[in-house]
């Protein structure tokens, strides 16, 4: 009874309430939400599948939706579907061709999460392109839930991943330009391309999410964001919703943004609300949020989606309904708006 009010105050309808009102406890209800089908009927009203990613990655949601569509896992599909990105060498934010660190070493960060709530992550990684199917290991195959640098490349060559040069001839020129001057200016891509986050869920109703970046480029060596961190860069309750974000990390981190999300949602807030209010947080407490950039992207259990960023030209990909649309995201920072 108490778990039903608590849901109903949340404002959800569909799966959690309809196990909740079938008297079930907290731990056989978090179960059925897990794992159950959900019927065609509720399948169509929540237009499932449906995949959602940050920034224009048409490709990347694609990859996702066909996994999908063929009835397989929301973990199958955001591990594929960012996999197209980590793949990509003229993206340079994401897997080979990353840009580096002022080193010149592109290192990695790669996190992903299940409808169990259970986690993965890798932490600098280097020479390794399938950062989130590392990530992916170190959940399934280890006692763990991260590991970093030196380990986790360790554990991925063991694990049969092959050892590759991540830095590309275009990345190597222009770090080499970066090193003429050298300025300590991190780049964060405010117009363009970040981290790849995508969450997804299934035919089933079950959610899960991926998020994946070589992080900021020229970055201090041993730096590591927000990407891979639990509640930071990702975060998925099954029961709720889940989160991803794009940007900046350390202000990511600093309000561990994507958990604050679906406990908003957990609250009641709409994917959308919650976004926003996520972003706030961050403008409230940063007098500099006009020269930095942060993303986010929700879902929730009913299928709505959620965009927001704190400058302009922030976009994501949401394949739904057989259709892949790539959406201007709206955004906080409007010079024109006295107030700010
Ligand atoms: N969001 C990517 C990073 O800050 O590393």
């Amino acid at each position: 009874m108490k778990r039903r009010k608590f849901i109903q105050r949340a404002g959800l309808s569909g799966i959690g309430i309809a196990a909740a009102s079938a008297g079930m406890s907290c731990a056989e209800q978090s179960k059925k939400t897990n794992d159950a089908p959900v019927s065609e009927a509720k399948e169509q009203a929540l237009n499932l599948p449906i995949v959602i990613a940050t920034w224009n990655v048409p490709k990347a949601t694609e990859k996702a939706w066909e996994i999908l569509n063929k009835g397989k896992s929301a973990l199958e599909a955001v591990e594929q579907g960012v996999m197209v990105e980590e793949a990509d060498e003229k993206n340079q934010t994401v897997g080979k061709g990353g840009i580096p660190d002022r080193d010149g070493i592109v290192t990695l960060d790669s996190c992903i999460m299940n409808s169990n709530g259970d986690y993965g992550a890798v932490l600098a990684l280097e020479n390794i392109t399938h950062a989130v199917s590392v990530a992916r290991k170190v959940m399934e195959d280890t006692p763990h839930v991260v590991l970093a640098g030196e380990g986790a490349k360790k554990f991925a060559l063991e694990s049969g991943f092959m050892e590759e040069d991540l830095l590309t001839d275009d990345s190597r020129k222009q770090w080499e330009k970066w090193k003429l001057k050298s300025e300590y200016k991190p780049i964060i891509n405010i117009e363009n391309h970040d981290t790849i986050g995508m969450l997804a869920m299934d035919k089933s109703g079950n959610l899960s999410g991926a998020c994946t970046t070589s992080g900021m480029g020229y970055k201090m060596r041993g730096r590591v964001g927000d990407s891979a961190i639990i509640g930071a860069g990702l975060f998925v309750d099954n029961e709720i919703g889940a989160a991803t974000a794009t940007g900046l990390g350390e202000e990511v981190l600093k309000t561990v943004g994507s958990f604050l999300i679906v406990e908003l949602m957990r609250q009641g807030l709409s994917p959308q609300k919650a976004c926003e209010e996520a972003i706030l947080r961050i403008v409230k407490k940063n007098r500099d949020f006009k020269n930095f950039q942060v993303g986010y992207i929700a879902i929730n259990k009913k299928g709505e989606t959620g965009y927001y960023s704190i400058q302009e030209w922030f976009s994501c990909t949401i394949y739904k309904n057989g259709v892949n649309k790539n959406i201007k995201s709206d955004y906080y920072y409007k010079p024109s708006d006295p107030e700010q």
